[in-house]
């Protein structure tokens, strides 16, 4: 969703604490040296002055991947868009018959990263945010649909207000000509189910979710043709129960988080598991009762990063091979070909659950694209899967027994069949309200778009890209603190002014033709940008 490129600086912090000792400088030998390094290529510039020549560093450089650009070189129907998502945006949270979510309690249960009760206020403000976006000439605007603002009780009565919001909201985006895209559930669980039956864990959601995407094809479908039924599936299922920090806040008693509730070496799978489930249902039912009339399409959409070992060694890659099993292989595995990686299964034995055939069928191919979230490159490292050592600590990553590192470069993401693709989320977060000259923001997009049309243009069938943010929201992980935002908001503005970064005029120059990204500012960018990539 967003702030995921804080959620390794958290486990990592998490992990360190856990493991070193205290110390200052004078643990150290006093001759010890602690020092920071450049080198000359990398530091000093002015490669064409004073009488220097070309190194081979510089030749390499050179010999760029990408090419100038622009948005002519894209396909006349890929969509460029920017994102947000319900609680995050809209505010308003008590207005006009909401009730709340688990992500309501969680934020008033662990105060201190705020929370979305306002928010940007876009439940008041969407007309002038989708002013903006027209302005911006945006192609698509993604969004969620807030759940118990539709349906209050969950099931049952739609609420006529919650209903008329997202008719008004699509409305207003078609009037100008911009495509919405429309995530069913972005970590928003009506609270009423969690203490019904425990939320996503029961299998009782998939009947529920179902019924909630059946109102909302019914009674949108008509405007919007482009679903996605849950956000960052796989992350949502590890930070929220396994690591226990998204709602619902799920996870085993341990030294860093005190959850209420949870096994956090059954919970993820189980929860997975459902989403799978939960998403092949609602697919199914569309594509019986809706998409001959509609013509719309609906996909699944996961958290990727690009997964790197970390050493050449044979351990890392190995460790490599498994992390990407259980980030990516746990949830692509079944929807293409309808059952978990084997490797998942040896490793947790009954932890995993089990497919029956017609589920299994269900889950294949229900999905008709892949919505990747996606910031960042990651490291890994090998260490023995540890199923069954520490059991109080038990979870997603000693599962996964490998340890990865959060930092850049660019690498392949694993594709399965070539599935058509939308990157949902990308962008960078900056410190909210440091600066309305985003250029590090403007560099890495631009960069990122770059490495996107050499994918492309080498045969991966990536359909569209979204920005995230929209607009600065609130964020999961670093709620007003950090933010992606192409529009500032000054929240301590009672009229929550929107003021446009540089990026925003980036995009829309890039939109319209009148920015073309240049293969030197493209080189210089690919070689320290971390995260960018090619599918
Ligand atoms: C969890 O709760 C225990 C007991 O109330 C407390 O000692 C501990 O510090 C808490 N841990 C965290 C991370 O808040
Ligand atoms: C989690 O569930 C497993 C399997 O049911 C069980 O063995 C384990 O004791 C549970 N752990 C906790 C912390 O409840
Ligand atoms: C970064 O990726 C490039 C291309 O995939 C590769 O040649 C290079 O060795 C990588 N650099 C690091 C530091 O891993
Ligand atoms: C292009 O695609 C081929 C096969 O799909 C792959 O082996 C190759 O690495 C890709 N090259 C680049 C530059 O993406
Ligand atoms: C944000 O709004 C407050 C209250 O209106 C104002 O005092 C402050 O100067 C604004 N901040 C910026 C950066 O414009
Ligand atoms: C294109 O975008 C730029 C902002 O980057 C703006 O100044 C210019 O007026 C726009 N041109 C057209 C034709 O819309
Ligand atoms: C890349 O390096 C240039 C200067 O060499 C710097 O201005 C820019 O901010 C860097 N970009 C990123 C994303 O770090």
């Amino acid at each position: 969703m967003q702030a995921f490129s804080l959620f390794f600086n958290v486990l990592l912090i998490v992990l360190a604490i856990g493991y070193i000792d205290a110390f200052t400088r004078n643990d150290f030998p006093e001759d010890f040296l602690f020092g920071s390094a450049t080198s000359a290529y990398q530091w000093e510039g002015a490669v064409d002055e004073d009488g220097r020549t070309s190194s081979v560093w510089d030749t390499f450089c050179h010999s760029c991947y990408i090419d100038a650009f622009t948005r002519n070189d894209f396909p006349e129907d890929f969509l460029f868009g920017s994102a947000t998502s319900a609680y995050q945006w809209e505010g308003a949270v008590d207005e006009d018959g909401r009730t709340s979510s688990v992500w309501d309690t969680f934020c008033h249960s662990s105060n201190y990263l705020g929370n979305g009760d306002v928010a940007c206020d876009g439940y008041h403000k969407y007309k002038e945010d989708v002013k903006l976006m027209a302005e911006m000439g945006l192609e698509a605007f993604r969004f969620s649909i807030s759940w118990t603002r539709l349906i209050p009780n969950g099931r049952g009565p739609i609420n006529p207000k919650g209903l008329l919001f997202y008719k008004n909201l699509i409305k207003a985006l078609r009037t100008h000509g911009i495509e919405p895209h429309v995530t069913l559930y972005h970590y928003d669980l009506p609270q009423t189910f969690e203490d019904e039956y425990g939320g996503w864990i029961n299998r009782k959601i998939i009947e529920d979710f179902t019924a909630f995407a059946d109102v909302c094809f019914r009674e949108f479908g008509d405007d919007v043709k482009l679903w996605t039924t849950i956000n960052e599936a796989n992350i949502f299922a590890i930070s929220s129960y396994s690591e226990g920090f998204a709602p619902p806040g799920h996870c085993s008693p341990n030294s860093f988080f005190n959850c209420s509730t949870g096994n956090s070496s059954t919970e993820p799978y189980l929860a997975g598991h459902n989403m799978l489930l939960a998403h092949a249902s609602a697919s199914k039912l569309y594509k019986l009762k809706y998409k001959n009339k509609q013509r719309g399409t609906i996909g699944f959409s996961i958290y990727a990063f690009g997964l790197t070992p970390y050493s050449y060694s044979k351990e890392d890659e190995v460790g490599t091979e498994r992390a990407k099993d259980f980030l990516f292989g746990w949830m692509l595995k079944p929807l293409v070909f309808g059952d978990y990686p084997d490797k998942m299964k040896r490793i947790l034995g009954s932890r995993l659950p089990i497919f029956s055939e017609e589920e299994s069928g269900l889950v294949k191919g229900s999905s008709d694209f892949l919505g990747i979230i996606h910031y960042m490159t990651v490291y890994v490292k090998n260490s023995s899967p540890t199923p069954s050592l520490l059991p109080s600590r038990q979870n997603f990553f000693t599962d996964m027994g490998a340890v990865t590192i959060f930092m850049g470069n660019s690498t392949f993401f694993e594709s399965y069949n070539n599935p058509p693709i939308y990157i949902l989320e990308n962008g960078k977060p900056m410190k909210h309200g440091s600066t309305l000259q985003d250029t590090p923001r403007i560099e890495y997009i631009q960069a990122y778009i770059g490495a996107m049309l050499n994918a492309i243009k080498n045969g991966s069938d990536t359909r569209g890209y979204f920005v995230w943010s929209m607009i600065d929201v609130y964020e999961l992980l670093s709620g007003y603190i950090y933010s992606y935002g192409m529009y500032d908001v000054n929240f301590s503005d009672p009229g929550l002014k929107r003021s446009p970064k540089l990026s925003a005029s980036w995009y829309t120059g890039f939109l319209n033709g009148t920015v073309d990204v240049g293969p030197r500012a493209i080189t210089r960018l690919q070689s320290n940008i971390s995260g960018s990539s090619s599918f």
